[in-house]
C-alpha cells in the first residue's frame, strides 16, 4: 500500500499539512518552475489519484479547504475539472465564473479581488486576459494563486495534464516526436507544454501558417536549452514520424480582423483520411473545445486521446490542489 493510500485509509484521522512536502504553499504560475523530480512526484500523485478515484470516487482529504474559482474568461473544463478535484478530494468551492456579477463590475481592481477570496479560501485558481495578471496576483496574494491561462502567456496546468496524459498513454516521453499543429502564436497551452517538454530529449514539430508560428522568444528559450525544434507548414511530411500529434484551435477571440481568422481557421483539419498516414502508436491530443480541426469522425479510432486527456486534467488538478496545501 502506498503512503497517500495507507492515509486515505484513515482519513478520518485528523491528517495535517505537511509544510516540508513539495508545492506546499506555492502559487503554480509557469511550467519554468518545474524540474523532471517535481513532475516524477506530481504525476505519482496524479498516478494514484486516478486509481483511488476509479475505486472509491471521492475521499475526505482536502476537508475543509476551499477554492475559490476565478475566472476572468470562458471556461468549461479548466473551470469544472478544478471544480471536481476540489470536491472528490471533500473540499469545497467559491465559483466566480461570471466575473460580471461580481464586484468586478464595479470596478474592483484583481489586487483587491485576490485579496478579497483569500480571506475565505485556501486556494485560488485565476483565469484572466492578460499575459502577468496570475504573476500580478501572486504579489498581492498570501494563499497559492494557480494560473488557469493568462491571455495568450501561460497555461501551466494545462500543460501538467497534457504531459500527464503522454506518460498515461505512451510511457515515458524520451525520444518522442511531438507535432504542435495550428495556431502556436496565440496558444497558450502550446507555449507551456512546449517548455515542459523541453525537459525531456524529444522532437518538437511546429506546423502553422507563418503569422501563427510559434514565438521567435520561446524557439530561442528552447533552443539555448539544445531542444530538437523544426518548423513547418504542412503536416504531411511530419505526420508518419509523430508521437504525439498536439492540435489547437485557431483562436478566433485573439484576432483584431474577423477575416484573417476566417482564412485561416480551417487551414489543418484532421480526419480518418489524415489519420491513414500517421503511426499505429500514436496519440491525438487537443487542449479543447474544437472548432472543427479534428472530425467527428476520428473521435472513434483509439488514438484519439483528447476525451482521455480531459479526464487526466482531472487527477493532476487533483495532485496539484492536495500538494499546494501540503495534503501530499
Ligand atoms: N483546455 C481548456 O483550457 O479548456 P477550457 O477553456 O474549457 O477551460
Amino acid at each position: 500500500m502506498t503512503p497517500l493510500s495507507s492515509a486515505i485509509n484513515t482519513f478520518s484521522l485528523p491528517f495535517g499539512e505537511q509544510r516540508n512536502a513539495p508545492l506546499y504553499g506555492q502559487d503554480i504560475l509557469s511550467v519554468n518552475q518545474f524540474n523532471r523530480e517535481d513532475l516524477t512526484y506530481i504525476y505519482r500523485v496524479a498516478h494514484e489519484m486516478r486509481s483511488i478515484v476509479e475505486r472509491i470516487g471521492s475521499f475526505d482529504l482536502l476537508n475543509g479547504k476551499i477554492l475559490a474559482n476565478l475566472f476572468y474568461e470562458p471556461s468549461t473544463r479548466t473551470s469544472s475539472s478544478f471544480t471536481a478535484a476540489m470536491e472528490r478530494l471533500g473540499g469545497s468551492v467559491i465559483p466566480i465564473n461570471n466575473v460580471q456579477y461580481s464586484s468586478v463590475s464595479k470596478g474592483e481592481s484583481l489586487p483587491d479581488t485576490v485579496r478579497t477570496l483569500e480571506c475565505y479560501a485556501d486556494v485560488i485558481v485565476l483565469r484572466h486576459p492578460e499575459v502577468g495578471s496570475c504573476a500580478l496576483a501572486a504579489q498581492y496574494a498570501k494563499k497559492p494563486i494557480i494560473n488557469a491561462g493568462d491571455g495568450i502567456g501561460e497555461h501551466p496546468t494545462q500543460a501538467l495534464l497534457d504531459l500527464f496524459t503522454i506518460f498515461e498513454e505512451l510511457g515515458n516521453p524520451e525520444g518522442l516526436s511531438v507535432t504542435l499543429l495550428g495556431d502556436l502564436k496565440n496558444g497558450r497551452t502550446v507555449h507551456s507544454l512546449a517548455r515542459l517538454l523541453a525537459l525531456f530529449n524529444v522532437k518538437l514539430n511546429y506546423v502553422s501558417p507563418e503569422v501563427l508560428k510559434m514565438p521567435e522568444e520561446i524557439v530561442a528559450e528552447l533552443g539555448k536549452k539544445k531542444v530538437k525544434q523544426e518548423a513547418f507548414s504542412e503536416l504531411d511530411g511530419i505526420l508518419p514520424e509523430t508521437d504525439v500529434l498536439y492540435v489547437t484551435r485557431v483562436q478566433k477571440e485573439r484576432f483584431a480582423s474577423l477575416e484573417e481568422y476566417e482564412q485561416l481557421k480551417d487551414l489543418y483539419v484532421i480526419t480518418p483520411e489524415t489519420m491513414k498516414a500517421a503511426k499505429q502508436r500514436m496519440i491525438v491530443m487537443h487542449p479543447l473545445p474544437r472548432v472543427g480541426e479534428i472530425s467527428m469522425d476520428v473521435d472513434d479510432d483509439p488514438r484519439a486521446a483528447y476525451f482521455r486527456q480531459m479526464e487526466y486534467g482531472m487527477y493532476t488538478r487533483m495532485a496539484l490542489l492536495a500538494m499546494v496545501l501540503g495534503k501530499a
